[in-house]
């Protein structure tokens, strides 16, 4: 059919009036709820600067904080900084409205800046120690021109003073609430960096893990949590508990802002040289970005097991009759699902991740006495110091309200003995006759499991996983799915969450108090 100008003219008005519509659309840009695609749209469209992005969010912690306690410290120069990155956009052009550019972030109190911001792990022990250095994710957020906002709320030491330490609480900023509802556990440790983007008093967070801190806290708060292959990212400049584990990844609202966050902060560190070194042939040449594809689940093999705990499902109809939609999802959306996987020993093989008690407060000792001495100047230089600490203020600012087991435990350790070494031994053989073996022999991309339940299984093996939000409970609570996979795998769990993401869409902003 030919088409003639009378005949177009509708069209073009129909066209005229879209091209308004979303006109109108996108000049209500509101900061809350904004991506990062959106805020450098802002920024392009001269309807945002980085300034008022932050005086934003200063206001807004102001008025949440003392309710949500998530933020610890804001920094002082954040206003400055965020000057600085208007400025520069202004003088180098739209080309620069890109990336992690102008962007605020917070960082879990854990990861040092050498600024005007304490590094505390929330504990007074740190108060007013002095780091030598930004922390290596830290230099690469800077240069990025990502600005830091200031420090989130944790459980304190990363939760390693005490297994009865409630979640996210600390000595400095104590109890986080999770902003779906007072009774839902708001999960450890990294709590304040979720708690923060889930209610918008920032665009975007770090936090750390090394057994669940990152996937649990982004489950319960309804955000999206990416760890970490274990090296991808430096823990140079990180209170640590076991450089065998700990890594640093995004937590963030939607799965493409925290690809944003990964894209900057992968890569070599010199003062975590071996561990960035190995894993830097992971990272894709052109970035994780070009893997935020729509159709990312199509063809993807997605393991599901039934066997509880640590690689998935409990075999029970409650748990999988909840999930059952979200399998429907997947295979709707093109992925091959194997179900009822098996492991050959499977009852030994999970028996050997008690070794982690035995390697753990062994790591821990090492590692923390290590950061400490590293220090330029500290209140305490030693485990031993720190347990004092906790011990002198006791009686003073309830510092001592909740024990300090883990550190007990920790300071009897001396070093990596026979003991600890068939510990070590036992992960290694847990992770390659456990999951590398189920991965491998079935072809998986990715094994799904619900809530964080795998956070053990990923953190003994340094093992990589995307927590996505999944649903809300009766009662309001949120919950998570998990993909997990060998390591180097983010672009293709990158791909399989954000397929599910997009099909979903099951994050709800939390209704604010105020
Ligand atoms: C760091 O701690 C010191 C000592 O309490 C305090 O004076 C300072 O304000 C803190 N820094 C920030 C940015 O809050
Ligand atoms: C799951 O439970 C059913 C019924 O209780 C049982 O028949 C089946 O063997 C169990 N499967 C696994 C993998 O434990
Ligand atoms: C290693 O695993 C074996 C078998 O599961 C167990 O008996 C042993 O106690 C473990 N050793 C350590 C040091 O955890
Ligand atoms: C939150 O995390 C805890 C684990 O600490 C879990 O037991 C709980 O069921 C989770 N979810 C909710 C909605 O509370």
């Amino acid at each position: 059919m030919q088409l003639n100008n009378k005949m177009m003219a509708p069209i073009i008005i129909v066209t005229l009036l879209l091209h308004a519509m979303h006109n109108i659309a996108s000049s209500k840009f509101t900061i809350p709820e904004a991506t990062i695609d959106d805020i450098q749209e802002a920024f392009k469209q001269n309807k945002l600067t980085s300034k008022e992005l932050v005086e934003f969010y200063i206001e807004r912690i102001r008025k949440l904080n003392p309710i949500y306690r998530a933020v610890i410290e804001v920094n002082p120069d954040a206003v400055y900084l965020a000057e600085k990155a208007d400025q520069e956009r202004k003088d180098k052009g739209p080309s620069w409205c890109y990336g992690l550019h102008g962007i605020p972030i917070l960082l879990k109190d854990n990861i040092a800046t050498k600024d005007k911001l304490n590094t505390t792990a929330g504990s007074y022990a740190l108060l007013n120690s002095v780091v030598p250095r930004d922390a290596g994710v830290v230099k690469k957020l800077r240069e990025a021109g990502a600005i830091i906002l200031g420090k989130a709320s944790l459980t304190e030491w990363s939760a390693f003073r005490s297994i009865i330490l409630p979640s996210g609480w600390n000595a400095r900023a104590k109890q986080p609430l999770n902003p779906y509802g007072a009774t839902i556990d708001p999960c450890g440790s990294s709590t304040g960096s979720a708690i923060s983007v889930a209610t918008n008093m920032v665009t975007v967070s770090l936090g750390t893990e090394t057994g669940g801190s990152i996937l649990c806290p982004s489950c319960n708060n309804s955000v999206v949590g990416i760890k970490p292959t274990v090296g991808l990212t430096s823990r140079a400049g990180v209170i640590p508990i076991s450089p065998r584990q700990d890594t640093v990844g995004p937590m963030c609202r939607t799965v493409a802002d925290a690809v944003y966050v990964l894209d900057a902060i992968v890569g070599f560190d010199m003062y975590d040289a071996v561990a960035t070194r190995k894993a830097s042939k992971y990272i894709p040449k052109s970035g994780y970005l070009k893997h935020l594809k729509v159709d990312g689940l199509k063809g993807k093999r997605l393991g599901i097991m039934r066997a509880y705990p640590y690689f998935g499902f409990a075999n029970d109809t409650k748990t999988l009759n909840k999930f059952e939609k979200h399998f429907d999802i997947l295979r709707q959306k093109g992925a091959i699902l194997i179900e009822n996987l098996e492991i050959l020993n499977f009852n030994q093989i999970v028996s050997m991740f008690d070794s982690k008690f035995i390697a753990l407060p062994a790591e821990f000792k090492l590692a923390l006495n290590a950061y400490l001495k590293n220090l330029v100047a500290s209140p305490v230089r030693s485990l031993s110091d720190a347990i004092a600490f906790n011990k002198k203020y006791s009686d003073l600012e309830k510092i001592n309200e909740y024990p300090q087991d883990i550190f007990l435990i920790a300071e009897k350790t001396n070093g990596i003995g026979k003991l600890e070494k068939e510990a070590l031994m036992n992960l290694t053989k847990a992770s390659k006759y456990g999951f590398e073996k189920l991965m491998n022999d079935n072809k998986l991309d990715a094994l799904v499991t619900p809530y964080s339940t795998a956070s053990n299984l990923l953190a003994i093996g340094g093992y990589p996983g995307i927590s996505v939000p999944a649903g809300y409970d009766k009662n309001g609570g949120p919950y998570g799915i998990c993909f997990g996979g060998l390591k180097g795998s983010e672009p293709t769990l990158i791909e399989i969450a954000y397929g599910f993401e997009q099909a979903t869409n099951f994050r709800k902003p939390p209704t604010i108090k105020t």
